[in-house]
């Protein structure tokens, strides 16, 4: 038998301090039953409230740092209102590659902002790049804060490939893909906020609202993978599209129509997932999918 049991060591690695650099997430492969049953101790006592405060402290002791310094950490989780300063700064240091598109409103009326970087021309080829669609994923996040700003810096210092691809292309990058739940998770150091992954809409179960937006899309909706169980972590909503977060994206992207490549970020796990997810058959690019994909270096 095999088990797979992700220990979260968010905090807990050798010296806790500021910065959440040498964090680990470790994969134990459990051989024998009595692996199982000492790996079901270990997570029964998990303090989560225990991890959560300290993770809480180190983020406003850096929220503390940033006022003093004038700059932004890139090895820190920031909240929604950081993040979208950050984007606003990003733009105002350059204005000629950067600009920054609203694609729509969410449920609770949040604006939906995406990073669009170009060199000019009307609807040149495009790739999107989304992270945060659950909203817990915190690492999605910081890691398309830092892309933005790589992105930035390595056109401006003319530093390959990043200025050939933006002289063919347009890279639109969404930060944040779910600001409801990223905002719910920030609401106080406890594990049901904090570990909360869906969109933050009604459901027909007034005890458990929101949905999986990455199980929303009108691709093989409601097919294996999915949930019709709004109490489920991975509820799909009622049909597809039906989350007018995943409607906003869809629609930008259809409406612009040149679009040749979707990612996502997630956290969890080294992969590096492409299609078909949804049944055993290779997609018709397989192989040049497989040599992108082994080509690169982690
Ligand atoms: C949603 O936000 C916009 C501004 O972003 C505001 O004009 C509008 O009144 C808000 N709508 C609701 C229903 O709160
Ligand atoms: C898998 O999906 C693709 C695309 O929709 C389809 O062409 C293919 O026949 C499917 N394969 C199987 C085994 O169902």
């Amino acid at each position: 038998m095999r088990l797979y049991l992700g220990v979260f060591a968010l905090l807990a690695t050798v010296h806790c301090e500021e910065l959440f650099n040498g964090d680990q997430v470790l994969r134990i492969q459990a051989e024998y039953e009595s692996h199982i049953e000492v790996l079901k101790e270990l997570e029964k006592n998990v303090d989560w409230g225990e991890l959560l405060d300290r993770e809480r402290g180190v983020m406003l002791h850096n929220a503390e740092m940033k006022s003093r310094a004038k700059g932004f950490n890139f090895a820190a989780y920031h909240n929604l209102e950081a993040i979208y300063s950050f984007m606003d700064t990003l733009v105002a240091s350059h204005p000629d590659l950067i600009s920054k598109v609203k694609i729509g409103s969410t449920y609770e009326n949040r604006s939906m902002f995406a990073l669009k970087f170009s060199t000019g021309g009307e609807k040149k080829p495009a790739i999107w790049i989304d992270a945060g669609i659950h909203a817990r994923e915190w690492v999605s996040h910081a890691s398309a804060v830092w892309i933005a700003d790589r992105i930035a810096t390595d056109f401006k210092e003319n530093r390959a490939p990043v200025p050939s691809l933006l002289s063919k292309m347009d890279i639109f990058l969404m930060i944040v893909a779910n600001p409801d739940g990223y905002v719910f998770s920030h609401i106080s150091p406890r594990p049901f906020h904090r570990l909360w992954r869906k969109s933050r809409s009604v459901t027909s179960n007034p005890n458990c609202p929101g949905v999986d937006l990455n199980r929303n899309w009108d691709a093989e909706f409601s097919g294996p993978g999915a949930s019709d169980d709004p109490c489920g972590e991975d509820y799909r909503g009622p049909s597809a599209q039906s989350e007018i977060e995943v409607k906003n994206i869809a629609d930008f992207i259809t409406s612009h129509g040149n679009f040749k490549s979707f990612m996502t970020l997630h956290a969890y796990s080294q992969l590096l997932m492409y299609p078909y997810a949804y049944n055993g058959s290779n997609a018709p690019d397989q192989p040049e999918l497989v040599k992108k994909s082994t080509s690169i270096n982690l």
